[in-house]
């Protein structure tokens, strides 16, 4: 019952030319904090060493050091210490998304390493604003990824997103394979 009121749904809003996202499985509750893969993360962070994970709670968090929604990281600075890290960032997936991307290129500007894990949605406005002109690289993952937690893979395609101070767009395009 409750899956042929989703899929009833889903094909109102593909009828109405919606974005549509609505996913069963992923997107049956409006839970949004889905955790990245331990293999892609490990596969980032022996290239990045990453000094904190700024969205997470201390059940998902990936980094020793992070920071949580009580604490709020859209109200601050990503790069603590002032010495160059980098932040890892999967930022809730609702439609506050665009505040987190812009954040991470604010942050990339002030001195801060940000590497996201984002829904490669190419033609919303947060990619045309921040990410295109601003990023420096965009590492498109082959397949969908299944996060921690969910029962199937993601019905999006997902891109990890490079923001270094210094550097702006158009991002250098390239592929993420998970290893076999
Ligand atoms: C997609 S999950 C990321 C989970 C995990 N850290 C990872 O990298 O896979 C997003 C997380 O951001 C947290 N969050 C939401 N708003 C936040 C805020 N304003 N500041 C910090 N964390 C926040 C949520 O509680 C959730 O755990």
């Amino acid at each position: 019952m409750v899956l042929s009121c989703i899929l009833r749904e889903r094909r109102l809003r593909w009828e109405r030319g919606d974005e549509v996202v609505v996913s069963p499985t992923l997107f049956a509750s409006d839970k949004h904090d889905w955790e990245t893969p331990q293999w892609l993360f490990d596969l980032l962070d022996e290239e990045f060493d990453f000094q904190i994970d700024v969205c997470a709670t201390p059940e998902n968090a990936k980094c020793r050091m992070f920071w949580m929604k009580e604490q709020d990281a859209l109200s601050r600075t990503w790069d603590p210490w002032g010495a160059g890290f980098a932040a890892w960032c999967n930022p809730p997936y609702g439609r506050e998304i665009k505040h987190w991307v812009k954040k991470a290129q604010e942050e990339s500007a002030a001195g801060a390493t940000v590497v996201m894990l984002l829904p490669a949605r190419t033609d919303t406005a947060y990619y045309h604003d921040y990410i295109w002109p601003y990023a420096c690289e965009m590492r498109f993952i082959r397949g969908r990824l299944k996060f921690v937690g969910g029962a199937s893979a993601a019905p999006f395609p997902s891109v990890i997103v490079v923001f270094r101070p210094g550097r702006t767009g158009p991002p250098r395009v390239s592929t993420i394979e998970r290893p076999q």
